[in-house]
């Protein structure tokens, strides 16, 4: 009788020791060059180190996508957002507006939903971003609250340079066209007009010079509501369903996240938890509290990021003060790399380090998708081991599912791969033979690790064109774009091989690598096959229509 009882014992032993905690912190913006860790010698994140130092830490980790709402929704679910419809078609990439009809759609699960129905309890403290409402303001239907999330307390969408007075704005394009331009013509008009009709040339009936004078007023009122009202519409703290403080205070944000992050650990000593960290940091508008603030050596920059780091310290310092350090997965990553081209107009730097890597935000060379990736259990992972292989951002899906005993979704593709056996050092290469990389919903480049060499091709169909030429970033649209005029595209595409040239300086040719033609066609073959997976008719949840601000969802 005993053996039998053991043995039926053993499995669910088991199951609940390698069913840990799991701590997720994803910091917005913050580039690899950044943290200490990654070989940057004057920011101080002496805790974002101590995870490299306890921990396991991914060299070639990548996102999908480097804008905020594509990339979150691909590390939720597990996938490319093009298949979930979270990839924009035109200029706009991510949700600019909370009272917005857009977001992940209920048909998508997410880690959290997959851990909730394991038991664990859930919570997200932070930013979300992708997505709010459906058809009215209480359906809440892209909610965290209807994505696995048992609570919510931070940001429905975005920390931004119009949330904080004096710090600028992110519509200054939007400006020009629909304000500015309009404005200048009106102007115009009415003076050719006066100058005709005082000069007896022709008759031009006063009802079209009030109709002009009315309309240019018109515009300019609604200008200076949008101004006025933008903070208090769009930068409000949400508990679950409620806003708890609006427009949100930047002087202890920080301290208020970790204040509900270690709440929520100390509550769930008994159970297994899921803390989703979603930091504001490092995300302009920059903010630090006052004990932050003129500290780093890297200006408001710096400041905003040691106080990020300082708060990842906070969460270690619980999960050791309650005894749960050695039952607790803590990952830390950014949702991608630093935004280059944030300089405000008096030339202060407001966005991070991507390092020795090209570009940033916004686009795939490998400063825009290559992130920090670490990952800390102690007693199972290995402190100090370090991963070159390809990882993704998407990989950590599967990898929660996996420890938590709940099985993949079975009726979709997940691109992510379990990381387990690449973090426990029982396998050697990543099982990403290729990956794909999206600037929105188009495919940008491919990048290949071939099961038998040490090689990482990466063929790139088109590549943005920086402004000014010969800088790094797109500096005259602040961020670069996807499509049109605003890219180069490139028949044969441009190849290169990371493994020798990680700078992605010297375009390959067949001169200088004999197998050229071979690599891009078994990589064009690899496009294809993953194109054909990409189902054609989702819908579009960053359409126009769904991007705009709507009246009738403002909370
Ligand atoms: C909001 O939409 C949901 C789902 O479409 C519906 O069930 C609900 O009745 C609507 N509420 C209001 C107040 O219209
Ligand atoms: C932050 O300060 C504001 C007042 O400026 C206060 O209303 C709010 O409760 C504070 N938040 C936290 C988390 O302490
Ligand atoms: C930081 O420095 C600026 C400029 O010197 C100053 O205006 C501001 O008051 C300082 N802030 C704090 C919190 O020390
Ligand atoms: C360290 O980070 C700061 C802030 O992003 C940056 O200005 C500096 O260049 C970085 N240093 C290195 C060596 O990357
Ligand atoms: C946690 O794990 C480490 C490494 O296995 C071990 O040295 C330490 O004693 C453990 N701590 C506790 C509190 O169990
Ligand atoms: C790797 O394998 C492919 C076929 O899968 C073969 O064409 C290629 O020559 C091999 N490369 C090396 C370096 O062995």
């Amino acid at each position: 009788m005993a053996p039998l009882f053991l043995l039926l014992l053993l499995p669910a032993l088991d199951a609940a020791r390698t069913k840990p905690n799991v701590v997720l912190l994803m910091a917005d913006d913050l580039g690899i060059g950044d943290p200490g860790c990654y070989g940057n010698k004057t920011l101080r994140t002496p805790n974002i180190d101590r995870l490299a130092r306890e921990g396991v830490k991914l060299t070639q980790h990548l996102v999908p996508t480097p804008l905020c709402t594509p990339s979150r929704a691909a590390f939720m679910t597990g996938r490319y957002p093009v298949r979930s419809g979270m990839a924009s078609r035109s200029q706009v990439g991510v949700f600019l507006f909370t009272a917005c009809s857009g977001g992940l759609p209920s048909s998508e699960v997410t880690f959290a939903q997959l851990l909730k129905d394991r038991g664990y309890s859930t919570a997200l403290v932070g930013k979300w971003h992708v997505g709010v409402h459906c058809h009215n303001k209480t359906d809440f239907c892209h909610h965290p609250l209807r994505h696995g999330f048992e609570s919510f307390y931070g940001i429905s969408t975005t920390n931004m340079r119009d949330c904080k007075p004096g710090a600028g704005t992110v519509f200054s394009r939007a400006f020009r066209w629909l304000v500015f331009v309009p404005l200048q013509a009106l102007g115009v008009t009415l003076l050719m007009l006066g100058a005709l009709r005082f000069l007896g040339l022709v008759l031009v009936p006063p009802a079209l010079f009030i109709l002009l004078a009315l309309l240019a007023a018109a515009i300019l009122l609604l200008f200076l509501a949008f101004l006025r009202y933008f903070r208090p519409l769009n930068c409000f703290l949400m508990r679950n369903f409620d806003v708890v403080q609006r427009p949100f205070t930047y002087h202890n944000l920080t301290q208020g996240l970790v204040d509900e992050a270690t709440q929520f650990i100390q509550r769930n000593t008994q159970t297994p938890f899921l803390l989703f960290l979603s930091f504001l940091q490092v995300h302009t508008a920059l903010f630090s509290s006052p004990a932050f603030t003129n500290r780093s050596h890297h200006g408001a920059y710096g400041d905003a990021a040691e106080e990020m780091d300082w708060a990842v310290g906070r969460i270690l310092d619980a999960l050791d003060r309650l005894g749960l350090a050695n039952d607790t997965l803590v990952y830390f990553t950014s949702d991608h790399g630093a935004h280059v081209e944030e300089v405000t107009p008096r030339g202060e730097v407001h966005g991070g380090s991507n390092g020795m890597f090209r570009g940033g935000k916004a686009n795939t060379w490998e400063g825009g998708i290559r992130v920090p990736g670490l990952v800390r259990w102690p007693g199972v992972l290995r402190p100090g081991l370090e991963v070159d292989e390809p990882t993704s951002t998407m990989d950590v899906f599967p990898t929660l599912a996996a420890l938590a005993g709940a099985p993949l979704p079975r009726d979709r593709i997940i691109d992510g791969r379990d990381l387990m056996p690449l973090l426990r050092g029982e396998i050697a290469r990543s099982e990403h033979e290729f990956l794909f990389h999206y600037c929105n919903s188009y495919l940008n480049a491919v990048r290949w690790h071939p099961k038998n060499s040490t090689s990482i091709w990466k063929a790139f169909y088109f590549t943005p064109n920086f402004s000014p030429p010969g800088s790094n970033g797109c500096h005259d649209t602040h961020v670069c774009l996807c499509h049109g005029r605003h890219v180069t595209r490139h028949d044969p595409p441009l190849l290169f091989d990371l493994s020798r040239d990680p700078r992605e300086l010297t375009p390959l040719t067949p001169a200088t690598e004999p197998r050229f033609h071979a690599v891009l066609r078994a990589m064009a073959q690899a496009a294809q096959r993953h194109k054909d997976t990409v189902p054609r008719h989702v819908t579009n949840q960053l359409s126009m229509g769904h991007l705009l601000w709507k009246p009738w969802l403002q909370l």
